[in-house]
């Protein structure tokens, strides 16, 4: 404990001698939330990261997360540093929808508007009219959809057929997962839910229709985790990332939380979903690119040009 708190006021002293914040997402580690919210940063799930970072004065943002958070923080801010403790830290979702294939799948489809969830590289935001995050996708289709717009949407198709289904849209889905969501069983989670028949469902829509179907609540992080502060139950199953508990436990002490399971047998915490690239930020690696300087987020300015457009219209569409 000795040496953490070291290496605590370690991190500290570089981040206020380099005028720099962090800022960090909900699934990361829980002294890495502690330490952004208790230094002047913030944790927040995708929207709120890309909105924290146009709005703080520190000149160098750290990116506690994975690296499109980091590549959004920088096209939205190309006059800061922004840094990550590892930039090999990436995601399923991006890492399955390359450019150049996406590319021609949008060129094979130009009557539709292009709407690419956050979790994608910058040169995939590049070549979309639309970004949107898990909690802003609904009103954002529904509003195409009004107008009379069809969706090419990429890359989740859990979290697309869901839009899809809510709001009747027509979405040409690109075929991606995220591999933590993925594993949430409908069947196990069926009986967890008997087991537990007074808690609430809470799931993030990238999980699969199974799973979203049995749902009280489905939302971002932001959004489930204001669920179990807001809603009178007193017990939630929460199919989502196990980092996610960090912040409820601390925002709702007295509730009871049971991750959904990802596979057959029960909730136990061996099925506890986490994500092995959000695991790859930790004090140690965070104290290292405060040190060193490299980790750093750079994109291409033309890239960067294109891609602002549609992050930004996101953000104002969200105020
Ligand atoms: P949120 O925007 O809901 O925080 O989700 C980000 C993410 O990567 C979920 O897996
Ligand atoms: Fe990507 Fe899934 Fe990890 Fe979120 S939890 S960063 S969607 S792989």
């Amino acid at each position: 404990a000795g040496e953490k708190a070291e290496l605590i006021a370690h991190i500290r002293t570089l981040m206020a001698q380099q005028n720099a914040v962090l800022v960090a997402h909900y699934y990361t580690d829980g002294d890495l939330q502690a330490l952004a919210e208790d230094s002047g940063g913030r944790v927040a799930d995708s929207l709120e990261m890309a909105r924290f970072g146009t709005e703080t004065t520190a000149e160098t943002l750290i990116v506690c997360g994975v690296r499109f958070m980091g590549e959004t923080a920088k096209i939205l801010n190309p006059e800061k540093r922004v840094l990550m403790p590892d930039l090999a830290a990436t995601c399923s979702l991006d890492e399955g929808c390359p450019a150049d294939a996406f590319s021609a799948f949008c060129d094979a489809h130009p009557d539709r508007k292009v709407v690419v969830y956050a979790n994608t590289s910058a040169a995939v935001k590049a070549r979309s009219d639309w970004v949107v995050t898990s909690s802003i996708a609904l009103p954002v289709v529904e509003h195409l959809h009004t107008q009379g717009e069809k969706i090419l949407w990429a890359p989740d198709k859990h979290l697309g057929r869901y839009v899809q289904r809510v709001t009747g849209a027509d979405v040409l889905l690109w075929d991606g997962a995220c591999v933590v969501h993925e594993e949430f069983k409908g069947f196990a989670l069926e009986r967890v839910r008997r087991l537990h028949p007074k808690a609430a469902v809470l799931v993030h829509p990238e999980s699969p229709d199974e799973v979203v179907d049995q749902a009280d609540v489905i939302g971002s992080t932001t959004q489930l985790i204001r669920a179990v502060v807001d809603r009178p139950e007193q017990e939630f199953i929460v199919a989502t990332d196990a980092g996610i508990f960090w912040k409820m436990q601390q925002l709702a002490p007295g509730k009871k939380l049971i991750p959904a399971p990802t596979a057959g047998e029960g909730a136990t915490c061996e099925s506890c979903a986490h994500c092995p690239w959000m695991a790859m930020n930790a004090l140690q690696n965070l104290a290292q690119v405060l040190e060193r300087g490299d980790q750093e987020i750079h994109i291409p300015e033309d890239i960067r040009l294109r891609a602002v457009t549609p992050i930004q219209r996101m953000l104002d569409f969200a105020r």
